[in-house]
């Protein structure tokens, strides 16, 4: 890498997908703020580091809103209508009030059982195979996730397929086209489907949604709804499959890690934490655009909608912040990571994710005490794309 012009990070191909890692540290050692060509093509600046990530994320003068961008960028805009995370106060906030309104700790914590069961079940399935082996990101990741964030919005008609194959598209696909189609038909989709639950209303939260009101009299319009019900859609599912992936991979690389959890399961909350430390779903947080000029450690990013990008799976690595952090530890005090984001746009979905990540593990290893990786670590493929890292399979055994 040099330092005149953007460093090429779409130059480094496969090993940058793979492990992204020792690029980040790399330039953390130089600066906290580089320019950047991102394996999608375009250029952006990035934040490295803890401290300067933290702070971008809380930055007011980083906008979210699509409309600050700046016209010269060749950006595909994601076919999402408004919502809590394409926006900025005051409009933030009162979208993600009605939200917060009902996607409440009961909410989720009534769908804890449901959790439990669909994840039995999905073991069932995977332990019933006569070879004893599986794709782990078929058999659990990815059907537990999506069907709770179903079972949680009330969409027990969804066509999965269909909706998995958007979500996987938008975020990873490398033409920008197929990504901004595949949102714009989930979108249509959607807005179907809430035409459905306004003619027969049920107990999920969209549902709850359509009808929430605020103090003032103030609801979600039906755009709103549309982009709100998207958000929930997509922000819920694949990161949340790649959580439990990505932190069985850890420990299954990590013997001595497993076996301490093995041995005492009241470790799960704590490993868990480091899991979203050490290899979290979210690589670089969503695109931000500078509304003026914006100073981070000494480089000045100029004002007028340019595209920042804040790496938070460098930030969870910075020794400044985290002692010897290429280390998995699931003993280490992991809180303060910024694996859900910090600021205004911090996760709403947090409790639920930690809640399915805890219950989905804990079942795994109780379940398949034999439990082992069934590949070579670095023969392992990884999503594409820069805002999630997850591995595509994960291929295990257990006889
Ligand atoms: C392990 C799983 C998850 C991770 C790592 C994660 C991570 C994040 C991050 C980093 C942000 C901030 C993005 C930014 O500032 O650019 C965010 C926002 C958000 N997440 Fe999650 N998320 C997860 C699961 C979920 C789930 C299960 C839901 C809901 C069902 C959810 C709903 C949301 C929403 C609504 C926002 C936007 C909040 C706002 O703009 O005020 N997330 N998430």
């Amino acid at each position: 890498m040099t330092t005149a012009g953007p460093v090429d990070l779409a130059a480094l191909g496969e090993e940058f997908v793979r492990d992204p890692f020792p690029v980040y540290a790399a330039l953390r050692a130089r600066g906290p703020v580089h320019r950047v060509r991102v394996p999608e093509g375009h250029e952006a600046w990035l934040v490295v580091g803890y401290e300067a990530a933290r702070a971008a994320l809380a930055d007011p003068r980083l906008a979210k809103s699509w409309e600050r961008a700046s016209p010269t960028l060749s950006l595909v805009r994601p076919a999402a209508g408004p919502n809590m995370l394409n926006s900025d106060p005051p409009d933030h906030g009162r979208l993600r009030k009605l939200v917060a309104r009902e996607f409440t700790p009961r909410r989720v914590g009534q769908l804890a059982p449901r959790v439990e069961e669909i994840t039995e079940t999905l073991l069932d399935a995977m332990l019933a195979r006569p070879d004893g082996r599986a794709d782990l990101v078929e058999a659990l990741s990815v059907p537990l996730s999506m069907a709770v964030i179903c079972e949680l919005l009330g969409v027990p008609t969804l066509d999965r397929a269909a909706f998995r194959t958007w979500s996987t598209d938008l975020f990873s696909h490398p033409d920008p086209v197929a990504r901004s189609t595949a949102g714009r038909q989930l979108s249509d989709y959607l807005a179907r489907l809430l035409d459905d639950k306004r003619r027969a209303p049920d107990g999920g939260l969209m549902s709850a949604l359509i009808r929430a009101v605020d103090d003032d009299g103030d609801r979600l319009g039906p755009e709103e709804l549309i982009g709100t019900a998207w958000l929930l859609l997509v922000a819920g599912y694949e990161t949340t499959a790649n959580l439990i992936s990505s932190g069985v991979l850890a420990l299954l690389t990590h013997p001595a890690q497993l076996a301490s959890l093995r041995a005492d399961m009241t470790l799960i909350d704590g490993a868990v934490e480091e899991m979203l430390r050490y290899d979290g779903p979210v690589e670089a947080a969503t695109y931000r655009f500078t509304t003026e000029s914006v100073d981070i450690g000494g480089t000045v990013i100029p004002g007028g909608g340019e595209l920042v990008l804040v790496v938070v799976a460098d930030a969870d690595r910075d020794p400044e912040r985290f002692p010897d952090p290429d280390r998995f530890d699931i003993r280490r005090p992991a809180q303060g990571h910024l694996a859900f984001g910090h600021g205004i746009h911090y996760c709403l979905g947090a409790p639920l994710a930690r809640a399915e990540a805890r219950i989905a593990v804990r079942a795994l290893l109780r379940r398949c005490p034999g439990l082992a990786l069934d590949t070579r670590p670095e023969a392992v493929r990884w999503r594409l794309g820069m805002l999630v890292h997850g591995p595509r399979q994960l291929p295990v055994r257990w006889a």
